[in-house]
């Protein structure tokens, strides 16, 4: 279709959409992320720009089952009048998508209440059956009863650390996003440990009606395969990672299927996995029939900050002198936007190569230049200096000030060491797992980003050292005791583990609580030094593949000491991006902290979560915020505000829109949990309170 015929048709639309044309009487959102492409867009037209306030909730739905610290990132799949989700513990439900009563729930666990933190972002649905995943259970379920079908794998569900080439035990595989579905194949990427040991991120095809094993692309290249000299020699046995984590877009039309993969593991230190190590942080195209490459771009060579790509591809289609092209797009974490030609995998903005700063710790060899796209500009701040940290108050500056001159932050590509990086933006983006929508009206491509820094240090993999570094100011080098705190020479034994465990995590009252510093295994190593007085930690270094002379000490959120954002606002956007000219059409600060709010300090913008649905008629519609619980609706052209309503917790997901019987909603989950916001498990469903007429 040429430029010319489809404005043509665009106006068509727009002249059937002003007569009030027949809205369909069901309109299914059949897929995650709404179609094929990714795109999140709807050509539904009854809730428009002039009646969007007037939106009403139609119904709501609580799943009864979120716990502290449970999420929602579902977005739900509606097929002829039934929605299909997923719960905060991971069951599975199906709704009337019209009234939101309960058709069938089906439990993985039978009853065996499980209070793991999934996170969770939807299922697939075809033909006869609901595919969804539960560890690493890969399910197929009846559509209309919610049973397993015994026939597809080995009792309903097929075992995803089959077939990797590893030994099954021990392996922790499952899948985090839906797979797609290509004729008679469901494609899906894998999540996997983000440390060692791992599972290699195998792009794989089932067949959908036996869940048999079709096809397998190796993101970490075999012997003979392309790649395979980006790693160390044997790394294909042990390495792990490579993982596309976000979810998968398939193209019916070429027969391709694109995704994009995570970084490998272990994610912080990488003097084992020496190399580019294709195809982590790699855009790829494969054949949707075989799982062969047609192309690949490789965005961050041999990752060191579990720079991700966060979102799967969106299939988009730009103006390129006068002419229509089909190109993929994809965002980052560290705000960039790539746009490549979908067949070729040619960039159609040019991307150039900057020299990195080197360094790295125990061998480790970082890459000597990194890819970035020219256009279109990022879309999220790339530098933090002492200038840009949060100027809230004065005590929040200084605090800020503080952490950033203990940390190295010379580079945002610094390697991460034992002495503190700053990562910015942040390991949850820029963009995140959400995606982007596009506008194929406009070509606009909307992006939520975050706009913080990570904090990052590593310690020695030694418990010694951990001692030394935590604890012997107080308890003294030889542990004997000092002036400040008692001998804890013989303390398991004189006590007990869970006293020792306990005075560690939770501290004392005149000694600091160390849970949130030490990690739980490195707790549990501590507490055996102290029985032993061996160091466990430091003689398994090297002694397998695994046991690596780092590990992470601190990895979280930079804040101030009091809990907001250590840089400068806005901490959150929601952004506008132009992909025929690559230019940012408008930026707006997105979410609020309700209490500050109240002090009137406003459009702080805040981390944000899920993604945007993008109407033809002129509205952009999204959750996402952490605190402030609300869904806005946006004009898609402008960025003003249109429409804004309060959620019960936190819609940190992608909406949905149908119709049924003529009317349509939006639906969306609303979980919380992210970031110490409180938990729920309430679906809420708008629509104008007048339709049809
Ligand atoms: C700031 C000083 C300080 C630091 C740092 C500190 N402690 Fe303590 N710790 C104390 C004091 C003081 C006590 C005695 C209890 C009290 O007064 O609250 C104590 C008590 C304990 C106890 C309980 C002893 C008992 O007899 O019941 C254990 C176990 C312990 N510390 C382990 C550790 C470990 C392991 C670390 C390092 C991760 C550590 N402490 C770091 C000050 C400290």
């Amino acid at each position: 279709m040429d430029a010319h015929s489809s404005t043509l048709i665009f106006l068509l639309g727009v002249l059937l959409a002003g007569c009030g044309a027949a809205q369909p009487e069901t309109a299914d959102w059949p897929v995650y992320g709404g179609n094929g492409e990714n795109t999140h867009y709807t050509t539904l037209d009854q809730i428009s720009p002039k009646n969007v306030a007037d939106l009403e909730v139609a119904w709501t739905f609580d799943t009864g089952d979120s716990f502290p610290g449970s999420e929602m990132q579902t977005n739900p799949v509606i097929i002829d009048g039934i929605m299909y989700a997923t719960t905060p513990r991971l069951q599975v439900l199906a709704l009337d998508a019209a009234s939101g009563k309960e058709l069938w729930r089906f439990d993985p666990t039978d009853g065996a209440v499980s209070s793991s933190r999934f996170r969770h972002r939807g299922i697939v649905v075809t033909q006869d059956r609901v595919i969804f995943n539960y560890r690493s259970r890969l399910y197929a379920l009846d559509r209309l009863t919610g049973e397993p079908i015994m026939s597809f794998g080995k009792d309903g569900w097929v075992d995803l650390r089959e077939g990797l080439g590893r030994p099954v035990e021990g392996l922790s595989v499952s899948a985090s996003s839906p797979g797609v579905v290509f004729e008679d194949l469901l494609i899906i990427g894998s999540s996997v440990p983000e440390s060692l040991p791992s599972a290699p991120g195998d792009i794989r095809a089932f067949d959908v009606n036996t869940g048999a094993l079709r096809w397998s692309f190796h993101t970490i290249p075999h012997p003979g395969e392309f790649g395979y000299e980006t790693w160390p020699p044997g790394a294909w046995k042990v390495a792990g990672g490579a993982n596309a984590w976000s979810g998968l877009t398939v193209d019916v039309e070429n027969a391709m299927v694109f995704g994009a993969t995570g970084s490998a593991s272990y994610d912080f230190y990488g003097a084992n996995r020496v190399g580019d190590n294709l195809f982590a942080n790699t855009v790829l195209a494969l054949d949707a029939r075989t799982g062969e490459r047609v192309w690949h771009f490789q965005g961050l060579r041999h990752d060191l900050w579990d720079r991700d790509f966060p979102a799967p591809p969106v299939l988009v289609t730009v103006q390129r002198d006068g002419r229509e092209v089909q190109a993929v797009a994809q965002v980052s974490k560290t705000g960039h936007v790539f746009v490549f030609d979908r067949l070729s995998g040619e960039p159609l903005f040019p991307i150039e190569e900057r020299p990195m700063p080197g360094g790295g710790m125990g061998g480790e060899q970082m890459a000597a230049s990194q890819p970035f796209p020219v256009l279109p500009p990022p879309f999220a701040r790339q530098r933090l200096t002492a200038a840009d940290l949060t100027t809230r108050t004065p005590e929040a500056n200084a605090a800020a000030l503080k952490t950033f001159e203990a940390y190295s932050t010379a580079d945002p590509f610094s390697a991460p060491d034992t002495s503190g990086t700053i990562i910015y933006p942040g390991v949850d983006g820029g963009a995140e797992w959400g995606g982007p929508a596009f506008d194929p009206e406009t070509g606009l491509l909307y992006v939520n980003s975050n706009e913080m820094g990570w904090l990052l240090k590593l310690v020695p993999q030694s418990d010694e050292s951990a001692y030394a570094a935590n604890c012997a100011s107080c308890h003294g080098a030889d542990r004997a005791g000092t002036g400040a705190a008692p001998s804890l020479l013989g303390i398991v034994q004189r006590t007990s583990r869970e006293h020792v465990t306990s005075a560690i995590r939770e501290g004392t009252g005149t000694m600091p609580a160390f849970a949130v510093v030490i990690g739980r295994r490195a707790t549990e190593d501590l507490v055996n030094y102290l029985e032993t007085g061996i160091d466990a930690s430091a003689a398994k270094v090297g002694k397998t593949p695994f046991d690596l002379p780092y590990r992470t000490a601190l990895f979280d959120i930079f804040l101030d000491h009091e809990g907001y954002p250590g840089v400068k606002a806005p901490w959150g956007t929601l952004n506008a991006i132009d992909l025929n000219e690559g230019s940012i059409r408008w930026t707006i600060p997105f979410g609020e902290y309700p209490e500050l709010t109240a002090q009137g300090i406003r459009d702080t913008g805040t981390d944000n979560y899920g993604g945007a649905i993008v109407t033809r008629n002129g509205l952009l519609i999204i959750a996402a915020t952490t605190y402030d619980r609300k869904i806005r609706a946006f004009d898609k052209l402008s960025g003003e505000l249109l429409w804004q309503a309060d959620l019960p917790f936190s819609g940190n997901a992608t909406p949905s829109t149908y119709v049924v019987d003529g009317r349509q909603y939006i639906v969306i989950a609303a979980g919380g949990g992210k970031n110490g916001a409180p938990s729920g498990g309430t679906y809420v469903a708008f629509a104008l309170p007048e339709w049809g007429g």
